[in-house]
């Protein structure tokens, strides 16, 4: 077997290279109109790897005018009669299969990145954030033109269907948690429906969000469909949520900020908004279930990523009989960490993403110490440099404490008691939040009385986490409006117009 053939088998099989070394970030700058800008202020803004706290590169930092001209670029090319109005709709997603293929070629530089910059362990990011990505623009690309209306049967004397239309300029805001997949998340539909896009990364992690600016630009999608502009929320991201020439707003992050982004969207032009914000997700785990695998599923739910998911099983709820040993078990399971930077192969945990984030985690294990639940493992942060926070498991949570009750985004895992089914639904439900959901029971009927009675819009049944491109992801209450993904998806980024035709009566 060549070398080469041995190495698309390793990676078939699932191996994962090694990382680029002495990786040379290329782009810094603003995407607009397919060229790269300079911000209008001169501004620049550093980029920082969270792992070793040394800076990575500066980034021009777009503000309100740099956004005016994105969205001036966008509307350009979305005017009607425009080469991507009039552009045959299988060739969209003949493009966007085109920058998949891109992304796969680059896979290793953008793997890399996404670890340097998001302190994502680098073999997740090779096998699952650009996996995942690839995926999510290819399901889109296959929908491009399969996107119609229907024909309306009323009155006979006329003639009524309906047209699926892109919105128009759609604004597209993301989080720093996984910059590839939430990209693709977002152009991804907001593409195949034939819109144009202004999209802000968020400040932490800009970098692969603009280097796949560079593979928009070589796949041939036309100036001005897709714009990106780096910069901070309240500055370049607000410039877009209360852009009065914005036709739409997509929006992931804190619902703190989600709130903001509606209440600019009120205040502006109505624009559409749709939000996929935070979580304090519920794992139930019934005396019946599977121990070994709950326990694993539970621990993977809450400690994946750092704990910085918005899906994160961060309230575990364990029946009374099975609690303690569940507990210890848990326990067992977050001491085997190797904690370090994310590009070596031997490490199972990276750094949180930022400064801010940190002390936020380490203030809510602090609270939980006050408030009275055990710590059994973990507690504090880890090193003495980068943002690490050593896995943390509380048990004898009750649900009135801060730990129970916020998003800690952290690898912090709270451990609850129940006794009852009625009382662990209710006490599930009791939170603002309603994103996602676990059950763990080999008994069917309780399972799907469950899933059916809690508020959440992903419910996971003896598995957390599980995705994919075609299943629609979002939320209940206040972890968002709107679903990502699957055929829902579109429905975000589509207007239905219904045209209504007179019959002449002549010829009857
Ligand atoms: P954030 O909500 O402030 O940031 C997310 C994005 O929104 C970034 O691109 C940011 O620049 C932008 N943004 C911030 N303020 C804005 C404004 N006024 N107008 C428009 N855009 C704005 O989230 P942050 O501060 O990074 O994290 C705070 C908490 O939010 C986390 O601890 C976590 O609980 C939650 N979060 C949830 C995420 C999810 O996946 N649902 C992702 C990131 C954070
Ligand atoms: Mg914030």
């Amino acid at each position: 077997m060549s070398s080469k053939e041995q190495t698309s088998a390793n990676l078939a099989e699932g191996a994962v290279p090694a990382p680029l070394t002495n990786l040379k970030i290329q782009y810094t700058k603003i995407f607009i109109n397919n060229e790269w800008h300079d911000s209008v202020s001169g501004k620049k803004f550093p980029v920082i790897n969270p792992a070793t706290e040394e800076k990575i590169c500066d980034v021009e930092e777009g503000d309100k005018e740099d956004v005016d001209k994105a969205v001036k670029a966008a509307r350009e090319a979305f005017q009607f009669g425009s080469p991507w109005r009039t552009m045959d709709a299988s060739e969209r997603g003949r493009l966007l299969n085109k920058l998949a293929d891109l992304m796969e070629r680059d896979r290793l530089i953008l793997a890399t990145i996404e670890s340097i910059n998001g302190g994502k362990l680098f073999s997740n990011a090779y096998l699952m954030d650009i996996s995942t990505s690839l995926k999510i623009i290819r399901y889109y690309a296959s929908w491009a033109d399969k996107i119609h209306g229907s024909t309306i049967p009323i009155d006979g004397k006329f003639f009524s269907y309906t047209r699926h239309e892109p919105i128009g300029v759609c604004g597209q805001i993301l989080p720093w948690n996984f910059p590839l997949v939430v990209l693709a998340v977002k152009i991804g539909p907001a593409l195949c429906c034939g819109n144009t896009v202004v999209v802000k990364p968020a400040e932490q992690t800009p970098l692969s969000a603009l280097y796949v600016a560079s593979l928009i630009k070589e796949a041939g999608i036309p100036p001005g469909v897709v714009n990106i502009v780096p910069g901070y929320g309240p500055t370049a991201g607000a410039a877009i949520s209360s852009h009065m020439d914005v036709d739409k707003v997509a929006f992931t992050g804190s619902t703190e900020v989600g709130l903001l982004i509606k209440e600019a969207a009120g205040k502006s032009n109505l624009k559409r908004v749709s939000l996929e914000l935070g979580g304090k997700s519920p794992c139930i785990v019934f005396a019946d279930a599977d121990l070994d695998s709950a326990v694993e599923f539970a621990h993977q739910g809450v400690f994946f990523h750092q704990g910085q998911c918005c899906i994160a099983a961060s309230r575990l709820f364990v029946e009374e009989a099975i609690y303690d040993k569940f507990v210890q078990r848990s326990v067992e399971r977050a001491k085997k960490y190797t904690l370090g930077n994310p590009l070596n192969p031997e490490v199972q945990q990276g750094p949180q993403i930022d400064k801010e984030q940190y002390t936020k985690i380490l203030d809510l294990i602090e609270s939980g110490k006050k408030e009275g639940a055990k710590l059994e493992c973990g507690g504090g942060p880890f090193g003495n440099k980068g943002y690490f926070i050593q896995p943390t498991v509380f048990s004898n949570v009750t649900d009135e404490m801060r730990i129970a009750k916020e998003e800690i985004f952290g690898p912090v895992q709270q451990i609850m008691k129940f006794k009852t089914i009625d009382e662990v639904v209710k006490r599930a439900n009791n939170t603002s939040y309603g994103l996602a959901a676990g059950i763990f029971t080999k008994d069917l009927d309780k399972a799907l009385t469950i899933s059916s009675a809690l508020q959440a819009g992903t419910v996971w049944v003896n598995c957390y986490g599980a995705s994919s491109p075609q299943a629609p992801f979002g939320g209940f209450k206040m972890s968002g409006n709107g679903r990502e993904l699957g055929k829902y998806g579109l429905h975000e980024y589509l207007e239905v117009k219904t045209v209504t035709v007179k019959i002449s009566e002549k010829n009857s």
